[in-house]
């Protein structure tokens, strides 16, 4: 791989695409990582704006920050003073924001690492939360590069914030905060004394002790912000940096902050290094033993090591090589590293601070483990969203973690998630002993994993229409249709098919288990489901997407906005819904009225104005989200659809169309990082048609990571096997994958001689030629080769 792929003058990823590098700060929107290995996490942008939390990223924050994409100002910071001229700036651009000579950002998979030169000096930081600890390490190098010695004094820089974000009322709260310093730890400890956590009683303290240190042992220190900002200053020329002293302020009834002095004396030339440690434990026990493990220079060094061989074991084992790069990068690191670092463990990003678990949302993301080769963990998000639903198969919307309290808005789709990453599950597994894992409801009363799926189903079979569709209730999928069944008559064709998909694998499952009764009812309900959908929601060349409580259609050609809406058309194909010649005709539809430059949009034309009767949809500019702009999450779905018609050129149309790293060719217009999907790109009702939005925390990623692998490439698992189907562009030589299995690594090699992307002819699987495209489950820790060459002719669908 060439060393600077796809550089667009801000940046270009390196190291195998598992590095992106960002050579100048004043990047067209903030270019951020999200780190968190679930139990600490920080988001750090590539001009070192930012911020800190313990498990959830709005309800237990450690440091303060607000979201301003403009300014990008909230950081935690590390300025430099040299104190021989008075000259300071700060390490990353932000902010002091003094042209440094040479600037770099890398963000990489579990680190970043910020990198300038200023006045001679180069100053390195490397920002890393290692996999198991709650805390997050700083490791930085100073190099002296002019010629003569260099006396400086390095300071760091945050708001403490230690709860609840946003903390609104400051002088209130700040009463209720502690600092001190404690020299054996060499650093500052923070607490408070209140916890404004939602659904519990207000009259509790913080749990947990804050930490920051420093080694070599600190000079100074300061956690009162007026010491260090000065009255009326500012974090661009706080006055303990102007000066070069700090005040060893701390206590009560400060503003708190935290703030470290570490001097160093470099001789030209001489290189030091010094770690700051951040973070957050139970009790001061354990906070010492977290300090006394991380706080040394080596064994910092080493954790960042251990780090990056985290990750890389975790990412690995599932590798591509087809002749894109671009999908390559995305699918071997990326879209990985974003479902999980970013959605399932920060659950955060820059535009939507989350914290919170989504039922519908996660559950999804957690598929990426699938395909990874760590089922378990897919198992176990299964088995925590179970245990938040209640009794009669309803879910929480979302809940947090923590204060375990949430919402239940009744939106029709969610509960059935959780049969579907289940039987995803299985197919991957083929471990039926999990149905008969027992989870609690939350309520009362527990159930197998089983029962909980059977009564997710049968909820929603209660909620059909009198034409036997079922109910949107307060929404599906789509969030922003809350308005279009709250009197409960408006129905969904959209969750229509779902549920058809549904039915119909779930009562393949039963019937594999034995249970003929459940298998009877599933199926005879998806026969009736599907002929209700076909008789009444074909519009003519699509389906339309729902009716309101008063009978009016959404999505049809007789609505002057929002005439056809992607995911009635989607998984119309998906769920086997349309009829064969009705599934093409509803993609022709897409592909002629949704499919823009930019990938196809989730509706069309967009709303103009705001309707009471459909949602808040509607209230969204024109153009933009839900609204008629490209949404990622639901974009993947049309690249399914088309591998399952097998139209590869246009499959392959529409990946390139969203994928970032191929976006980002055109920085100034796209504007999102170039390395993670965006939630939403910008439709033509929009004037920034094209524009990236609400990067990182997307559903997307995970999704797109599954449609790469099981859609274009066509390897994905069924209960016998792994099927071997690929769509690919026709241009394609082949390609290879690596993929694990059921315990086995399969090596999989593909190549397309005659040009057709499809119709496997022949399999070899490890030199002995076989006559099927499902290759049986190994299971024997091995690898495995498989060699697969397509033919002239398209074959037929496993
Ligand atoms: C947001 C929600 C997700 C929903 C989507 C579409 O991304 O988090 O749950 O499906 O919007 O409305």
């Amino acid at each position: 791989m060439a060393s600077k792929l796809f550089d667009n003058g801000f940046g270009y990823f390196a190291e195998d695409g598992n590095e992106y590098v960002i050579t100048r700060p004043d990047t067209p929107r903030p270019w951020v990582n999200v780190i968190s290995n679930g139990l600490h996490g920080l988001i750090i942008s590539q001009a070192g704006g930012g911020y800190s939390w313990h498990v959830h990223a709005t309800l237990n924050r450690l440091t303060r920050w607000g979201q301003d994409l403009v300014r990008d100002d909230w950081g935690k910071y590390l300025y430099l003073r040299d104190n021989a001229t008075g000259e300071y700036w700060s390490v990353t651009w932000q902010p002091v924001r003094r042209p440094p000579e040479r600037y770099e950002c890398r963000h990489g998979m579990g680190y970043t690492i910020i990198s300038s030169v200023n006045e001679g000096i180069e100053a390195s930081v490397s920002f890393f939360v290692p996999p198991d600890a709650p805390l997050e390490i700083w490791l930085v190098k100073l190099k002296n590069l002019s010629r003569s010695c260099r006396e400086l004094s390095l300071f760091s820089y945050f708001e403490w914030l230690l709860g609840v974000a946003p903390d609104w009322h400051r002088e209130f709260h700040r009463s209720f905060a502690e600092t001190s310093f404690r020299a054996p730890l060499g650093g500052i400890v923070a607490t408070k004394r209140l916890w404004d956590l939602p659904g519990t009683h207000w009259n509790r303290a913080w749990d947990y002790i804050a930490f920051h240190t420093a080694t070599p042992f600190p000079n100074g220190f300061d956690c009162d912000k007026e010491a260090f900002l000065g009255l009326y200053g500012s974090t661009t020329s706080p006055r303990a940096v102007r000066e070069g002293v700090t005040r060893q302020s701390a206590g009560k009834w400060v503003d708190p902050i935290g703030c470290l002095r570490v001097d160093v004396e470099l001789e030209a030339g001489e290189e030091r290094e010094i770690v700051f440690l951040l973070g957050a434990a139970k009790d001061t026990q354990a906070v010492e033993q977290l300090v006394a493990k991380y706080s040394d220079i080596a064994a910092a060094k080493a954790a960042f090591l251990e780090v990056r061989s985290f990750w890389h074991r975790l990412l690995s084992p599932l590798r591509v090589e087809t002749p894109d790069e671009a999908f390559n990068l995305m699918n071997n690191w990326w879209l990985k590293y974003q479902a999980i670092s970013g959605r399932l463990w920060g659950r955060a990003g820059y535009y939507q601070p989350g914290g919170a678990y989504g039922f519908r949302d996660q559950l999804q993301d957690s598929q990426v483990f699938l395909i990874l080769g760590r089922a378990d963990l897919t198992l176990e998000q299964i088995r925590l969203h179970a245990r938040h639903q209640f009794q009669d198969g309803t879910v929480y919307h979302w809940w947090h973690p923590l204060s375990e309290n949430g919402l239940v808005t009744g939106h029709s789709d969610d509960l059935l998630w959780l049969p579907f990453v289940l039987i995803n599950y299985l197919k991957e597994t083929a471990d039926f002993s999990a149905l008969d894992l027992i989870e609690p409801y939350a309520d009362e009363g527990e159930g197998t994993l089983n029962e909980h799926c059977m009564r997710a189903i049968d909820q929603v079979l209660q909620k059909l229409s009198s034409r036997g569709l079922p109910l949107i209730g307060k929404g599906d999928w789509n969030d922003g249709l809350n308005a279009v069944g709250q009197g409960m008559k408006g129905e969904s064709i959209w969750l229509g098919h779902f549920l058809h998909w549904i039915l119909v694998e779930y009562g393949r499952l039963a019937a594999r288990q034995g249970d003929r009764e459940t298998s009877a009812r599933y199926l005879a309900q998806a026969a009736s489901l599907k002929g209700a959908i076909n008789q009444h929601a074909w519009d003519g060349k699509w389906y339309i997407r729902a009716t309101d409580d008063a009978g009016n259609v959404l999505g049809s050609r007789r609505c002057a906005e929002g005439k056809i809406f992607l995911n009635a058309q989607t998984w119309a194909v998906i769920s086997e819904v349309a009829t064969s010649k009705r599934a093409q005709t509803a993609m022709d539809s897409v592909e002629q009225l949704l499919e823009r430059e930019y990938g196809p949009l989730l509706l069309w034309p967009a709303y103009s104005r705001a309707n009471q009767q459909i949602g808040y949809l509607t209230r969204y500019a024109p153009g933009t989200r839900e609204n008629g702009g490209v949404y990622t999450h639901a974009a993947t779905w049309a690249i399914l659809a088309e591998c399952m018609l097998k139209r590869a050129d246009v499959a392959y149309r529409m990946y390139c169309k969203i994928n970032p790293a191929l976006r980002a060719a055109e920085p100034q217009l796209y504007q999102a990082e170039p390395y993670v999907t965006p939630g939403n790109v910008d439709g033509p009702d929009s004037p920034h048609f094209g524009q990236g939005g609400w990067t990182w925390y997307t559903g997307s990623a995970a999704w797109l990571l599954k449609v790469s692998i099981e859609g274009i490439l066509g390897v994905r698992p069924t209960y016998e096997g792994l099927v071997i189907d690929p769509c690919i562009p026709p241009g394609w030589e082949g390609f290879k994958l690596r993929r694990p299995f059921r315990g086995a690594i399969y090596e999989i090699t593909v190549e397309n001689p005659h040009r057709s992307g499809r119709g496997v002819q022949k399999v070899v699987v490890d030199g002995a030629a076989v006559d099927s495209n499902v290759i049986p489950p190994f299971s024997d820790g091995q690898a495995h080769t498989v060699r697969v060459t397509l033919g002239k002719e398209p074959g037929s669908r496993s």
